[in-house]
């Protein structure tokens, strides 16, 4: 069957989104809906809750039963459920971001997270190709460019080994889906690199809900912020930069976001290939600007110690983002602070994320 043609009105597009109740997922959603796309969401809620859909319409103003957004509950693994999506709707493209996604848990279950992510993203290519869909953008991360030490990181930059399997499953899955053009030029593929996504919407109605303790720096700054957790541990004040504190690429939810629909909008127009874009500012910030930033936010001191360096860190990282500037039309809008004040907003409305 040949590709699905993407050259058409977003009223007129259906887009299946694997992952879609996460925390980029759903504001990915919000986005597509705001633009009039239709939108499958397919989600386990391994990871994520259904509220968050709930909230997603009432951003948007849809009502439960309102088809412009369906749900299919169920993993990626599952062929049947994969199958459902595909025989109930007509999808025109895919928006992946179904996966695990814990550094640190993937070094504990390397199996669990190669057999859930790779061969989860095998089913789904399968089934959609089957249909007659040959069109995904995937949600790939920084961690590919592993630690070369040589930033920004630009596309054109060789994928490292990644320090982990969760990286390692992005840069297989990478070259899986590169591997799927080559065979098969009717494929259009674009490959997303996210740097450090946080904040949440402007609305307070959606953001980041992780479960336990959280891995990432900005959510466990929120709990600390909110009185859940005691004191944000820093790991590491001997690196060679300003602070001496890590400094990565943090980028606001809603401008990674509308990143996808720019890369949907190209895709129209470039109806085969495959294509790298770095998502990210351009911009470094240090461990200490993201918890003085926070501290602007939610108007009082975050404690932190600081702590030794944790394995499999790197010093430096961020984008550059000229390709997706120039061939996108894309650049992320909102600076450190905005994204701490959404993100402070989201977390005091919700002090228990989605479990409220
Ligand atoms: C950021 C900085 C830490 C926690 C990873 C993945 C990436 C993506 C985002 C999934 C670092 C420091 C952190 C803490 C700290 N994953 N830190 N205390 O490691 O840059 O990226 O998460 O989508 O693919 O690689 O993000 O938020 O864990 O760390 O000092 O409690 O904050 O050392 O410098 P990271 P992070």
């Amino acid at each position: 069957m040949s590709n699905a043609s993407l050259a058409k009105a977003p009223q007129e597009t259906t887009v299946l989104v694997t992952g879609g109740a996460g925390f980029i997922g759903s504001h990915t959603v919000v986005e597509l809906l705001e633009r009039g796309y239709n939108v499958v969401v397919l989600d386990d809620f391994s990871n994520s809750s259904p509220k968050a859909l709930d909230r997603v319409r009432e951003i948007c103003s849809l009502d439960a039963t309102d088809p412009q957004l369906s749900l299919i509950e169920g993993s990626i693994l599952d062929r049947d459920t994969v199958e459902e999506a595909f025989t109930r709707f007509n999808i025109d493209t895919i928006i992946h971001f179904a996966g695990f996604k814990a550094v640190g848990e993937s070094v504990e279950k390397p199996l669990e997270y190669y057999w859930n992510n790779i061969a989860g993203t095998l089913v789904l290519a399968n089934v959609a190709r089957a249909h007659g869909c040959k069109n995904i953008v995937f949600s790939s991360s920084a961690t590919v460019y592993g630690e070369t030490g040589k930033v920004p990181f630009e596309e054109t930059d060789k994928r490292e080994s990644p320090t982990n399997p969760y990286g390692q499953t992005k840069a297989m899955l990478e070259q899986i889906l590169t591997d799927l053009y080559v065979s098969d030029d009717e494929w259009n593929v674009v490959l997303l690199r996210y740097f450090n996504p946080i904040g949440a919407h402007p609305s307070g109605l959606i953001g980041e809900d992780p479960q336990g303790i959280p891995n990432n720096l900005l959510p466990y700054v929120a709990q600390v912020a909110i009185g859940t957790l005691d004191e944000v541990g820093v790991f590491g004040d001997d690196y060679p930069t300003q602070d001496g504190t890590g400094v990565r690429d943090y980028i606001h939810v809603v401008d990674l976001a509308r990143g996808h629909v720019a890369a949907l909008e190209w895709m129209a127009a470039h109806p085969s290939g495959v294509e790298i874009f770095n998502l990210g500012t351009g911009r470094g910030s240090s461990v200490l600007d993201v918890i003085h930033s926070f501290e602007k936010a939610c108007g009082h001191a975050v404690p932190y110690k600081i702590k030794p360096r944790r394995a499999g860190d790197i010093a430096e990282c961020f984008a550059s983002c000229d390709k997706a500037r120039d061939e996108l039309g894309w650049v992320a809008e909102y600076d450190l602070d905005r994204m701490c004040e959404d993100s402070w907003r989201w977390q005091s409305m919700n002090p228990h994320g989605y479990d409220d």
